[in-house]
């Protein structure tokens, strides 16, 4: 297992070649399934997530090749139904194949996805949202199956306890792309990486109006075609290299991106005192003059990400004053707390809220990563931190970043990634 070693201190600068949006190419790829015909994704990050999917993809009968690192051509003329365990849990964005053999086959035998250390993740509105566009989804043995669905266009309300659901939507979305009639779905998740997947669904051929916000239509078509797409860059990638630029007092600049999907982010960077300014495809950050701590509570989009719970509060471990963190959309999601506590932070919990008071400095640690975000945190931390940090786990890292080494290295960090057998 690699570990990531830093020694902390230095401000980093320079511009940072944002890679494509993994919480875009997942559920973009399992929806190349949708059509016989080939699909080639570009910008596609390369990622331990994104090869996990084509492995479930390939497994599933679909041809898959790379042409160079960053495109995959999917081609899904053959299809088979049962996506097992040992890949599904692997990854819990495999539930996202549930739309698209559905609706391609009319039946399927997917993997339930386990929970996993952010909190339980259930799937109760995946599937209410397919069995009202008729899928007949029964929980058997550990397997989603069905063998008869009958798809047609309904009137569905995504809406749960802690709001919409992204991969939710996704699935609805594409199972009803190939469903006779017209769906409505209520409260669906207006996070960019949805509108990113029907964008891709319309270019098959699709006929999908309204992603991006809470309602979104689709009249069903007989069949989808294939297509080229591009997917967005990642905006949680973007805000964690911004953070660290935040972090450690020197400037960043992150291309490509779509300032608007950075909103929440750059709104609270400014917030707190640092100088954030955006043109068409870049945002750019440095610390000048005074910061202070700002409460923040994470949302659906457009309110604060979840994905950049850690990294910020990473941020206000060193930033004078008092930061009330609170996580709505996963409760569980603090497994970084402890770890930063370690290297020196003072961080109250009381249940699903976090009060952060502001250190003059955090000294290096052994740290361990928990899961993905958590991990990013840990190396922010580690970046800013007096003398070495140690993080150990690293593979989780590697689930949703490119290179994060290379990438932090060019910008000046002293970091190093430790292969260890
Ligand atoms: N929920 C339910 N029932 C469901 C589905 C979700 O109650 O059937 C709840 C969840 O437990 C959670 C909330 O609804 O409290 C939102 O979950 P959502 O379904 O939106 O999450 P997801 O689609 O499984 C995606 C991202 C996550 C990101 C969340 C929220 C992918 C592959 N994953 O997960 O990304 O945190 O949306 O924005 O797109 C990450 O990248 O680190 C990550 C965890």
């Amino acid at each position: 297992m690699d570990r990531i070693v830093i020694e902390g201190g230095t401000p980093l600068r320079g511009e940072v070649k944002i890679s494509g949006s993994k919480n875009s190419v997942l559920p973009v790829l399992a929806a190349a399934l949708l059509t016989e015909e080939p699909c080639v994704i570009r910008r596609v990050p390369d990622l331990s997530d994104v090869r996990f999917m084509l492995d479930l993809l390939r497994h599933l009968g679909a041809e898959v090749e790379r042409p160079d690192t960053h495109s995959v051509r999917v081609c899904a003329r053959r299809l088979t139904e049962t996506a097992p365990y040992d890949l599904v849990r692997k990854m819990r964005a495999s539930v996202c194949l549930l739309g698209p053999l559905v609706a391609r086959l009319r039946r399927c035998r997917v993997s339930m996805p386990g929970g996993c250390v952010i909190g339980p993740r259930p799937i109760d509105l995946h599937l209410k949202g397919l069995n009202a566009l008729g899928a007949r989804l029964a929980v058997e043995e550990g397997y989603v199956v069905t063998h008869d669905a009958a798809l047609e266009g309904a009137v569905i309300s995504l809406a749960g306890r802690h709001g919409s659901t992204v991969l939710g939507t996704g699935n609805v979305l594409m199972a009803a792309t190939l469903a006779p009639g017209r769906t409505t779905i209520e409260h669906a998740a207006c996070e960019p990486e949805v509108e990113d997947l029907a964008r891709f669904l319309n270019a098959l051929g699709a006929r999908i109006t309204g992603a991006g916000t809470p309602l979104i239509t689709v009249e069903g078509v007989e069949r989808l075609h294939g297509a080229e797409f591009e997917v967005i860059p990642d905006r949680i990638e973007a805000a964690t290299f911004l953070i660290a630029g935040a972090l450690t007092g020197g400037e960043i600049a992150v291309q490509p991106i779509v300032p608007a999907h950075l909103l929440p982010v750059t709104a609270l960077l400014r917030d707190a005192g640092f100088w954030v300014t955006e043109d068409s495809d870049r945002v750019t950050l440095r610390r000048e003059g005074a910061t202070a701590a700002r409460d923040f509570a994470t949302g659906p989009f457009p309110a604060f990400p979840t994905d950049a719970q850690a990294q910020m509060m990473a941020l206000m471990c060193v930033t004078p004053g008092t930061s009330v963190i609170t996580e709505r959309v996963f409760s569980d999601r603090f497994m970084h707390a402890a770890e930063l506590q370690r290297m020196g932070a003072q961080i109250e919990m009381e249940g699903a809220t976090a009060i952060v008071k502001g250190v003059e400095g955090l000294s290096g640690a052994p740290v361990m990563a928990s899961d993905l975000r958590a991990s990013a945190a840990l190396v922010l931390a580690g970046l800013v931190a007096r003398g070495q940090t140690d993080i150990r786990r690293v593979y989780h890292i590697d689930r949703g970043y490119e290179r994060i080494d290379e990438k932090l290295r060019a910008l000046g960090a002293r970091i190093e990634r430790i292969r260890e057998a």
